[in-house]
């Protein structure tokens, strides 16, 4: 069986993490999951970076010891990964000591390379980033990226020849072009690289927060080096060489691209002095901001990530950071963008689709649905759906697997407003016809669940669940998600999977949805929203948010209209074609009612009617206005009347 051995960066732990810190986690999680639904032995290590000045300096400012506060910090950090479903198979802390020892044999490998040499240094450096800067990167004195004036530095220090590496990694990336992605990330490293490297110090004098060098326990080893170690002794370099030997090299680091300098130059050539191997592939992915803004907790722009997921849970924050930003590109997050998207995906979408089929599965056959023995429709869209899936996230385009699963939710939505299920159930010649429908649909939805299981995990489970999926979640693999036309499905009903919600952006929200809307004209949808409503036509396409303010239920211009004339519209068996009184004209309406009324039994009739919706073409004439009916989910419209005669042209509000 192939192994897949992945890490993330290890967090610094003087705050909390935020949004951003979390956005790796997440994503390095759905390729961990991905690489498990695949059957690879999947190993994936996530960590603290605890050696950092700034963490010592922080525990200080709180009057606490630092491996105290260290302690403290790690648990705060791993209740925020739980939290999110973050399934990291080991956890490495580098004040533990399996990574001080892998962190000493590393060095001491690098010096019996004559790698490692003494000197003095002298320079500014920044805290914040752990590093030297030189003079001409500061912007008026300051860090350019903390703002912050960095201190300057004279000390003895090691330094590791780094400069002598530069011509193996030039070499390396030229024969490996999938070292560092994406391409970016990978053409400002080779322009670092043709510019030649210099030497870099790896030790600090005077500190004793830090490993010690092996040899000068007075100097503390570089946090850096430090750092960038934990992906070895993770794996028991140093404590444990038969795990090394099964998962080194690693097959990927997931960092940002702020740090692909440390990774992708002086991790490799740390690993070539050693006379090891260097890590497979490096993604950079980009950043997460808010509002446009870097997320950072110093400039306050930091969200909090426990509050996005306490929003409506860990799934819809996790879909949303992997559906909307391009892995690789930077992204933005907003509370609007992320409550609209999570209307349009979820609420309106995904989850009404699981509800839809539930009720339905129900009402017209008990709940248990039996497999027609040859796929429908949807089987050849599901196909293509994971064709894409499974390209897109062999190439860790995340976002690419979570819009080929929306694809085949999208479609099969579709495929409901076009088979019309309900219709079908009130003609029992048609019984064969409903129960394939039915099964494609559960079908439809149990394969979609299965490509979001690593990006929803917890919600994707419960609609596998929901659909009749016998197998434990843990015995899923991807082939699961070919089309199964057999078998028994019993189809639970629950409650609704994600409620609507109230968002300032309605109407983005309403454009954006992919349902097709109720046509003009047709038994109308009632202008609130309603409930998940399986069986019914659109249910995406009305308003959706819940309550609207009296101004908006205004701009809809009601008014009573008398029928004088009507006629069934030919090659249809819904429409017929109304000529109505409003009052102040004659005007032609096309309705959806001629299923329930004959057309003679129209004429006369006083209805009411949306007087000012934009005119629509339907089978070829132009509606204009919209007739209002109650529409019962599987039966007949009922239009709205009087019981006694009022005016055409009158408003009704
Ligand atoms: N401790 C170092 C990494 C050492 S790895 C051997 C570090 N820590 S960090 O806490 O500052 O950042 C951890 C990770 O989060 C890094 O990969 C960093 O790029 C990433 N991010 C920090 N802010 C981010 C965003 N706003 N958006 C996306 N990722 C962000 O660097």
């Amino acid at each position: 069986m192939s192994r897949f051995y992945l890490t993330t960066a290890i967090d610094y732990v003087n705050s909390r993490p935020h949004l951003g810190t979390a956005y790796e986690k997440i994503a390095a999680d759905v390729i961990a999951r991905y690489k498990r639904l695949c059957g690879i032995d999947t190993h994936f290590v996530m960590g603290n970076d605890e050696h950092s000045q700034n963490v010592f300096r922080k525990a200080r400012e709180l009057g606490e010891d630092p491996l105290a506060y260290c302690d403290r910090m790690a648990a705060e950090f791993l209740d925020v990964w739980k939290r999110l479903d973050i399934s990291f198979d080991d956890f490495i802390r580098t004040t533990e000591a399996r990574h001080k020892a892998g962190v000493q044999e590393l060095v001491k490998k690098m010096t019996a390379a004559g790698d490692i040499f003494e000197g003095h240094y002298e320079g500014w450096y920044c805290v914040s980033c752990e590093a030297f800067k030189q003079e001409k990167d500061l912007v008026d004195g300051n860090c350019p990226i903390h703002r912050t004036k960095p201190e300057w530095i004279r000390e003895k220090n090691y330094f590791f020849r780094l400069s002598k590496y530069t011509d193996r990694l030039r070499h390396h990336f030229e024969w490996h072009e999938d070292f560092l992605v994406p391409d970016v990330r990978r053409n400002e490293i080779l322009r670092l690289l043709e510019s030649g490297l210099e030497d870099i110090s790896v030790s600090r004098a005077g500190q004793a927060w830090g490993i010690p060098m092996p040899d000068d326990p007075a100097s503390v080893i570089y946090v850096w080096v430090d750092a960038l170690i934990n992906y070895l002794s993770a794996v028991g370099y140093g404590t444990q060489p038969t795990t090394v030997d099964k998962w080194w090299p690693a097959d990927l680091h997931v960092i940002g691209k702020d740090i692909t300098r440390f990774h992708a130059v002086i991790w490799p050539a740390m690993l070539m002095s050693a006379g090891l191997e260097v890590p497979k592939q490096i993604f950079g992915h980009g950043w997460v901001n808010f509002r446009g803004e870097k997320m950072s907790k110093s400039l306050g722009t930091a969200v909090e990530p426990l509050e996005a997921a306490q929003r409506f849970g860990p799934d819809p924050l996790r879909l949303y950071l992997v559906k909307e930003i391009a892995f690789g590109n930077d992204g933005d997050f907003t509370w609007e963008r992320f409550e609209d998207r999570y209307n349009v995906d979820l609420a309106n979408n995904l989850g009404n689709l699981v509800s839809r089929i539930a009720a339905m599965a129900e009402r017209y056959r008990g709940g248990r649905l039996l497999g027609p023995g040859q796929p429908g429709r949807l089987a050849g869209i599901a196909a293509s759906c994971l064709e894409d899936y499974q390209k897109s996230m062999d190439a860790f385009a995340l976002e690419g697997g979570a819009a080929a699963a929306f694809r085949l939710i999208d479609a099969t939505n579709e495929f409901i407003a076009g088979t019309e299920p309900w219709v079908l159930a009130r003609d029992p010649g048609k019984s064969d016809a409903l129960s394939q429908v039915l099964f494609d649909v559960a079908e439809s939805v149990r394969v979609a669940a299965v490509l979001l299981l690593p990006i929803m995990p917890a919600s994707a489970s419960e609609i596998l669940r929901r659909v009749g999926e016998v197998k434990k979640v843990s015995d899923i693999r991807l082939s699961d998600a070919s089309w199964r036309a057999d078998g028994e499905r019993v189809i639970a009903k629950a409650d609704a999977l994600w409620p609507r919600t109230e968002t300032s952006q309605r109407s983005t929200r309403v454009e954006e949805t992919k349902n097709p809307g109720a046509v003009p004209a047709s038994p109308a949808a009632p202008v609130q929203p309603p409930a998940p409503a399986p069986g019914a036509m659109t249910p995406a396409a009305a308003p959706t948010d819940g309550k609207i303010a009296i101004d908006d239920f205004m701009k809809v211009e009601l008014r009573t209209a008398k029928v004088l004339a009507a006629e069934k519209v030919s090659n249809s068996r819904k429409l017929v074609k109304l000529s109505v009184d409003v009052g102040t004209e004659q005007r032609t309406l096309v309705a959806g009612i001629a299923e329930a009324y004959e057309p003679e039994a129209l004429v006369g009739r006083t209805v009411v009617i949306v007087f000012n919706l934009k005119p629509a073409k339907l089978m070829g004439i132009e509606s204009n206005g919209m007739v209002l009916a109650a529409s019962p989910e599987g039966g007949k419209p009922t239009l709205v009347g009087f019981d006694q005669e009022i005016p055409p042209g009158t408003r009704v509000r």
